[in-house]
């Protein structure tokens, strides 16, 4: 697995791969309703591309052969939008390899706090790095109760 900076060019397959790890990790922690209204509410490639350009670092992991296998995104106040494995790269250390260079990014821009809005997938991986839980989130997706979690780190 190699890491690289985001490229114009790259959303089609993160578009594709948020679907895939939506729909196939998600059904561990949510019900199939919450599942198709997370995926349906999913960025296209063409609003990828648009969040891509707003100034945002992100970073692709690819497999030997140049498969997308997972993305991150870090914008400037320390915020992580996405944070997508695909099924198959699941607890690989691909989650930990993109988490670690957002880490080191941050730190150099000088960020004092990482934070997101965590999944229940994404809180468990998040709080074994280190980030903590500070309060659950519940809201509407498409009509659909769903919810998930404030996490935070200071750096
Ligand atoms: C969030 C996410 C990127 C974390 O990546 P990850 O690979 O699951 O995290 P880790 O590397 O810490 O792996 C740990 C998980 O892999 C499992 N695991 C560990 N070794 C494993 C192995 N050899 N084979 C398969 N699974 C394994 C662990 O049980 C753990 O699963 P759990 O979180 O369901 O309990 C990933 O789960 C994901 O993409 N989820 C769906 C999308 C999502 O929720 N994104 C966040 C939106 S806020």
């Amino acid at each position: 697995m190699r890491l690289r900076p985001y490229a114009p060019g790259d959303e089609v397959a993160m578009a594709a791969l948020y679907q895939r790890s939506v729909r196939v990790l998600g059904p561990a922690d949510y019900t199939p309703a919450q599942v198709e209204a997370w995926a349906v509410a999913g960025p296209t490639a063409a609003r990828f591309a648009e969040r891509m350009a707003d100034g945002r670092r992100a970073f692709m992991a690819e497999a030997d052969g140049g498969t997308l296998v997972g993305f991150v995104d870090l914008e400037p106040d320390g915020h992580i939008d996405f944070l997508y494995a695909a099924p198959e790269a699941k607890g690989t250390g691909v989650a930990d390899r993109l988490l670690d260079v957002v880490e080191v990014g941050a730190q150099a821009d000088g960020i004092e706090r990482l934070y997101s809005e965590a999944s229940e997938a994404a809180r468990r991986f998040f709080q074994r790095r280190g980030l903590d839980v500070l309060y659950r989130r519940d809201f509407e997706v498409g009509g659909v109760a769903i919810h998930n979690n404030a996490v935070e780190k200071r750096l």
